[in-house]
């Protein structure tokens, strides 16, 4: 309310043209107000949803393009114009702000909900995460010392648990959750460092320490020789990690997959036997439950096996195949993760939450605290009968988001089993996908049938017999090429990757919106598309298809 005799507040604010959007500690003044842009964004939202969203994975530009008309639609841009402008000096009705992510932002957009949107790992958000993300928002809390987001915190304490529970961790477990699977695997090589290494560089020097004095954290000179495992297929931010934790350049051991892309545990104990007759210090497993390229499961339990006769840590980056344990009917997919010593699983892929939400979770949860902890002078709490838990001494990060509140909302919306079934079903839509690459003699899949929900295949212009007279570097261009032609087309999406040397499309398939049709509707784009592209790269593709415009591909034109 205001108080007459100082004045009007909202007067302080009339520079703006919506004083009580700016000023809204009143709520006779703004509560309206609010409600009004809060309906106002809700539509445009809508509008995206249902005229953009839904109707074509992305805008279709190439970057260039892309550039040109979102710089070039700036209200102030003087035309032509490729780069960002000036910072907005003056302040502006929300009705404008909004027209203008209408106007140049509305139909340039990625779409995760489009149901030929086959990418990288990004799901169709829950809507009840998206609520979720509103409220974490408005309550904006800060969840790193717990005087800044005290329920939030139990909120994260809550939905860690849960996620501990699905892994099949004991009571001891903890974890936190992060910005995505790189922080996550960056933190479980720092907790592996701090915790195991320590261990077995302590117990190492121990023996010649007359005074019996332990080091602290393995750095510098006690990192040498020190060696890490992981099969071909590792997410990049594992040799990454290794490189910023300053472990020497070939620190990490890459050891051939087997045909399905999968880590065995016989030729990393023939590489480990090597390494210890050389003197070196292998301290870490680094495997994959569901890698980026084809969703392959190293073999978790010979893993363990080994890691526990050679006392080495293992973990497990289960980012997106973490989510297949949330079905009861393709948890077993997924084995043993219980067995690894840190896990890191990404809600944002396989649980179909809105960026971002990451989480590491650590078997013995204390090895968080060993690793990150530290004092902060200004991050005081003293005065409680109980230590609180405040996840900074937990993680990498310091002001951090209430992402715990989306999981925690569309957790409880689904249920584990409502999650569940939206796993089966991507995971029946890709062995369905692949199924149809089978039956059709000019599409081939690699492996031929999905371990989880990517799909990586290849057309081959004209059938196989065709295809095999192309030169392999030419079939390479044809996949990068006929992936981009799809991407203008607007009619679906895949991305491209290289297995074993050669290109392949990838369909990541964690769009619980698509059904059969879609795929089969997928497959045809493409085969239509890529009469396009073979006769413009001149490939002799003999009966399959005819260009769209009716050309005669035998003559060879383009
Ligand atoms: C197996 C795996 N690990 C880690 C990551 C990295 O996750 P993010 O990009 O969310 O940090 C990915 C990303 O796709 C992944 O597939």
């Amino acid at each position: 309310m205001t108080d007459p005799a100082r004045g009007d507040p909202l007067a302080a604010f009339s520079w703006h043209p919506e004083p009580e959007l700016v000023w809204y500690a009143d709520e006779a003044a703004s509560r309206d107000a609010i409600a009004g842009l809060g309906a106002a964004a809700w539509e445009v939202a809508l509008d995206w949803l249902y005229e953009e969203g839904l109707r074509r994975p992305t805008g279709g530009a190439g970057y260039a393009e892309l550039r040109r008309d979102y710089f070039g639609a700036r209200p102030d841009a003087p035309a032509p114009t490729v780069g960002p402008g000036p910072a907005p000096a003056a302040p502006a009705h929300a009705e404008a702000v909004l027209a203008e992510f209408r106007a140049r932002l509305l139909d340039r957009q990625f779409s995760t909900v489009h149901r030929r949107s086959f990418s990288y790992f990004a799901p169709p958000p829950l809507l009840m995460s998206v609520v979720g993300e509103l409220l974490a928002q408005v309550v904006d809390q800060c969840v790193d010392v717990w005087h800044s987001g005290p329920s939030a915190a139990l909120v994260e304490e809550e939905t860690v648990r849960w996620l501990c529970d699905l892994v099949g961790y004991g009571p001891a477990a903890f974890g936190v959750l992060t910005s995505g699977g790189v922080m996550a695997n960056t933190m479980a090589m720092a907790v592996a460092r701090d915790v195991h290494l320590a261990r077995l560089v302590a117990t190492a020097s121990a023996a010649a320490d007359a005074d019996g004095v332990w080091p602290g954290p393995p750095r510098a000179g006690a990192l040498a020789g020190a060696r890490v495992y992981a099969s071909d297929q590792a997410h990049f931010s594992i040799a990454r990690a290794l490189d910023l934790l300053g472990f020497e350049p070939d620190a990490l051991r890459l050891i051939p997959s087997d045909d399905r892309f999968r880590l065995h545990a016989a030729p990393l104990a023939a590489a480990i036997a090597e390494d210890r007759a050389a003197g070196l210090r292998p301290f870490a497993i680094a495997a994959v439950a569901g890698s980026t390229n084809t969703g392959s499961v190293d073999l978790i339990g010979e893993l363990a096996d080994l890691a526990g006769a050679e006392d080495l840590w293992l973990h497990v980056d289960a980012a997106y195949g973490g989510g297949a344990l949330l079905s009861v009917r393709d948890a077993a997919r997924v084995p043993h993760l219980e067995r690894a010593d840190s896990v890191t699983i990404d809600p944002h892929k396989w649980f179909f939450q809105p960026f971002d939400i990451g989480a590491l979770l650590v078997r013995r949860g204390s090895d968080l605290r060993t690793t990150f902890d530290r004092e902060a002078e200004y991050y005081r709490t003293p005065g409680h009968d109980e230590e609180p838990l405040s996840f900074y001494r937990l993680s990498m990060e310091g002001s951090r988001r209430f992402r715990a509140l989306k999981l925690w909302l569309s957790w409880k919306h689904l249920g584990t089993s409502g999650l569940g079934r939206l796993v089966e079903r991507t995971n029946d839509l890709a062995a369905h996908l692949a199924r149809r690459t089978a039956e059709n003699d000019d599409f081939e899949a690699l492996p031929s049938e999905p371990e989880l929900s990517v799909v990586c295949f290849r057309h081959l212009p004209g059938g196989p017999e065709a295809a095999a007279k192309i030169d392999e570097g030419t079939l390479d261009t044809y996949q990068d090429r006929l992936q981009r032609a799809l991407e203008a087309s607007g009619e679906g999406w895949v991305s491209t990757t290289r297995l074993r040397g050669r290109t392949w499309l990838r369909a990541g398939i964690v769009n619980y919106l698509s059904t059969e049709d879609d795929a089969d509707g997928l497959l045809e784009s493409l085969r239509r598309l890529g009469a396009d592209v073979a006769w413009s790269m001149g490939l002799p593709v003999g009966d399959f298809g005819r260009p769209t415009d009716g050309r005669d591909r035998s003559a060879g034109e383009g």
